[in-house]
């Protein structure tokens, strides 16, 4: 694709993020590659958990009054902040849109409005503006399927469930994930269907639909990121090291942050754990974690508020990752060849965490009660265990089919190209 080419029709996208780091990555990746096939960007985004501009001189950035506080826009509360989200922004966010048309240059005109699945009312403001609404999921794929599934009759009881029978029915197209595997859970509330229900809405209105099927290098992020776990790593044994994060949401009480750490530190391999602060209920970081602990790893465990993921799943000493299965980690960790211990808490994670441990065969699942010996094991049979060859051997193999897909002519390559020609085809 021809830089030229994007610049010749209306050729300014706006593109609107969900203000959590899970959300804001992958649209800023998308930014980058659609800049760079000669699109101007505009990145609308909520007041609350603002990305930081000066990364981006390359964008235009707008931001939209939100009218939340930080106090009412927290992961436990997220419903809320969604539902707050979408009817806070879109009076603000029509204004804007209809100001910049007035007053545009016609060699910059708006050729459409690109927008995260979960803030649905930017689909509406692209109706009301007679603009293409492109739909972005930053999930899996089957995410789609997932969100669509909302049968009607059980609503009334607050929740919908499904017979056990039912559950375990197969998924055509998914291939060996069942209803159970593909929904997370088989009771799922309502106010969680409704979303899903005004999100799959906003999809069929939409001109296109984008998903997040590959991994993109680019540093994005809010928490300042702590490198020294970098060198920290420089003096570890290949493939010794077991990372633990869970995203930017998911959130342990105290019981789950002790069996955690005696798990970690009884598995005898080094690690390098992520605790955000204010992911441990109940306490601002890792003052729950007993002094006993902390002699016991001195040394042999690393801890840091946010790390530089990316690069650390990249390194030659991280042979395992135990993830909570969001969409970005998984992805990150699939195209690195690293083998995942999996805890899915919410959401997709679930779907993710079969994909990764059923179908893909590149991981353990965790279920149950998180319990010290139990991690203790399934960490060694991930990391050193004979049990575990085959799955450190297929993560290896995925990551080469990764590569050849993100490399010249392979599969994501031609998407991207073929995405940049279906935008310019609207003009
Ligand atoms: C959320 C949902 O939880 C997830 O289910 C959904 O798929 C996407 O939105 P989040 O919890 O943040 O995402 O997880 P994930 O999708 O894995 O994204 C986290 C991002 O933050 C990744 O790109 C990861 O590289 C980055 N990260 C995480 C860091 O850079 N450093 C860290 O210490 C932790």
């Amino acid at each position: 694709m021809e830089k030229q080419e994007a610049k010749r029709i209306g050729h300014r996208l706006v593109l609107v993020v969900y203000p959590f780091q899970g959300h804001i990555n992958p649209m800023l990746q998308l930014a980058t590659i659609l800049h760079s096939k000669g699109f101007s960007i505009t990145i609308a985004h909520p007041q609350f958990n603002s990305p930081n501009h000066e990364n981006h001189p390359e964008f235009h950035f707008v931001s939209i009054p939100d009218g939340l506080s930080k106090t009412n826009f927290s992961p436990s509360n997220f419903m809320a902040a969604i539902s707050a989200l979408n009817s806070n922004c879109e009076a603000p966010f029509q204004q804007y849109m209809e100001e910049m048309m007035k007053v545009e240059d016609p060699h910059d005109r708006v050729a459409g409005v690109v927008y995260d699945g979960f803030m649905h009312f930017a689909q509406a403001v692209a109706n009301n503006l007679k603009l293409p609404g492109i739909n972005v999921r930053t999930s899996a794929a089957a995410t789609l399927l997932l969100f669509a599934v909302f049968p009607d009759a059980h609503r009334e009881r607050g929740y919908i469930s499904f017979p056990e029978s039912l559950a375990r029915a197969p998924v055509p197209g998914l291939q060996s994930l069942d209803l159970k595997g593909l929904l997370g859970s088989t009771e799922i509330p309502t106010p969680i269907l409704e979303l899903r229900a005004t999100m799959t809405d906003a999809t069929k209105k939409a001109s296109s639909i984008i998903v997040n099927t590959v991994h993109f290098l680019e540093q994005q992020t809010l928490t300042k990121e702590d490198t020294s776990c970098i060198s920290w790593l420089e003096k570890q044994a290949p493939k010794s090291v077991i990372y633990i994060s869970f995203g930017s949401m998911v959130s342990v009480d105290d019981k789950e942050l002790v069996e955690i750490a005696w798990g970690l530190a009884n598995s005898e391999q080094p690690f390098l754990w992520v605790v955000r602060p204010g992911s441990v209920r109940g306490s601002e970081w890792i003052e729950l974690l007993p002094e006993s602990f902390k002699e016991r790893v001195e040394g042999r465990g690393c801890i840091v508020k946010w790390a530089p993921q990316k690069e650390v799943l990249a390194h030659g000493a991280v042979g395992g990752y135990w993830s909570h299965c969001g969409w970005n980690s998984t992805l990150e960790s699939v195209c690195e060849g690293v083998p995942m211990l999996c805890r899915p808490y919410f959401g997709d994670q679930g779907l993710s965490a079969k994909y990764v441990c059923s179908v893909w065969k590149v991981g353990l699942e965790l279920e149950g009660v998180l319990e010290r010996g139990k991690i203790e094991r399934a960490i060694r049979k991930l990391m050193v265990e004979t049990e575990g060859v085959e799955i450190r051997q297929r993560a290896k193999d995925l990551k080469h089919k990764a590569e050849l897909c993100l490399s010249e002519n392979g599969s994501t390559y031609n998407a991207l190209n073929e995405l940049a020609q279906h935008i310019l085809s609207f003009g």
